[in-house]
């Protein structure tokens, strides 16, 4: 790192989140070095007033034709999409710059899981440039170390149950963005448009699959498929312009169940539904074995949180070995409370 100890940052997509990171950084004092975002109306502006604090000096530049050659800095911080494939021009310029690389993609967790050859690549880039690639955000504390946590004090371990529970309204900007999960539809009609093998059910089976690795143990199988949720009574809302009777789809559940060389096994059901009154976005894990132990993880800012992660892991990726870092390599996460 530089000789003031504190991280210097290049940022990758100047969204809600790649903000979030220049206010901490701005607040922490940790030196933001550039910023790229694609081609458009952020181009050309200054970033930091972008993110609401004012000029900072750092000025938007196009991602597509930037030099990154002589880039001065400890770490690039990609917040754009959530594929590896997408994020791989963005990876691989700051990997070549000879920068460390965190990224919000979720994705980018366990990598390994989601697009094995493309992790392959990104290990390989990043141990020739002897720097570390991670993913973070959320997941971190909430689904992967709360998974690891809970697990720790068992001497007899037979199986993994990782639930959550997320309002599906604030991921939607609109009703129609809920209908490819099949909302409002009954259950015949979901189940005749195939919605079951939807793919997005594979992406977030990478959680039980990075915590139940990160445990030492092997993955023999992995089955993933989404569910309709559903409610036993009629659900008059707004949002969705209608009331959904009884028994139609509220939204979806992905579903991945896992089996390992060693015996145990692993379920994840992942709910991104309607929410009625009470309730609350949560995350659990719940540890069959010796002994048993249930842990459960709510948030107020989920926005918050999700960049927080991200950014208390900086000092964590820059520190750890060249190539692939997973989260679950690294600790629990520490908080930067005290760091300015
Ligand atoms: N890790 C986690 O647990 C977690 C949690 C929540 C969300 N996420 C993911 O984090 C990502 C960022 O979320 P956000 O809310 O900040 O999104 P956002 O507000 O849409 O910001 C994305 C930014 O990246 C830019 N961008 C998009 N594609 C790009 C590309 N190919 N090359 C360069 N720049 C590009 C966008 O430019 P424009 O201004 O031109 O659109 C925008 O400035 C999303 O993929 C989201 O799903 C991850």
């Amino acid at each position: 790192m530089g000789s003031s100890s504190k991280p210097r940052l290049v940022l990758y997509g100047i969204g809600q989140f790649g903000k979030h990171v220049v206010r901490f950084a701005h607040q922490k004092g940790w030196p933001i070095v550039a910023a790229f975002n694609r081609a458009g109306a952020k181009v050309g502006q200054d970033v930091g007033e972008l993110a609401g604090i004012g000029k900072i000096g750092v000025i938007v530049q196009d991602c597509d034709t930037a030099d990154y050659s002589r880039i001065d800095a400890d770490i690039g911080v990609v917040t754009s999409t959530n594929l590896l494939e997408t994020n791989h021009d963005a990876h691989t310029r700051l990997i070549g710059a000879g920068l460390n690389v965190i990224c919000h993609g979720t994705e980018s967790y366990f990598p390994q899981a989601n697009n094995p050859e493309l992790a392959a690549r990104l290990d390989a880039m990043a141990k020739e440039m002897g720097v570390t690639f991670t993913g973070s955000g959320i997941w971190d504390m909430s689904r992967i170390w709360s998974g690891l946590l809970v697990s720790g004090p068992t001497t007899e371990l037979k199986s993994l149950l990782h639930r959550s529970c997320t309002d599906i309204v604030p991921q939607c900007e609109s009703k129609e963005q809920t209908y490819p999960f099949g909302n409002t539809l009954s259950i015949e009609e979901w189940n005749a448009r195939g919605i079951r093998d939807n793919p997005i059910a594979a992406s977030y089976s990478s959680i039980a699959l990075h915590v139940v690795t990160a445990l030492g143990y092997t993955v023999r199988n992995c089955t993933t498929y989404t569910e309709p949720c559903v409610f036993e009574e009629d659900y008059p809302n707004d949002f969705m312009e209608c009331t959904i009777p009884a028994g139609n789809c509220v939204g979806i559940r992905m579903v991945a169940e896992i089996e390992t060389e060693e015996g145990l096994t692993a379920r994840s059901e992942i709910e991104v539904r309607h929410f009625r009154e009470g309730d609350v976005e949560h995350m659990f894990w719940e540890v069959e074995g010796m002994p048993g132990a249930r842990i459960r993880v709510e948030r107020d800012d989920s926005s918050h949180m999700s960049a927080a992660c991200l950014f208390n892991r900086i000092p964590d990726v820059i520190a750890a070995p060249p190539g692939v870092q997973p989260v679950s390599k690294m600790g629990p996460l520490k908080s930067t409370a005290l760091n300015f």
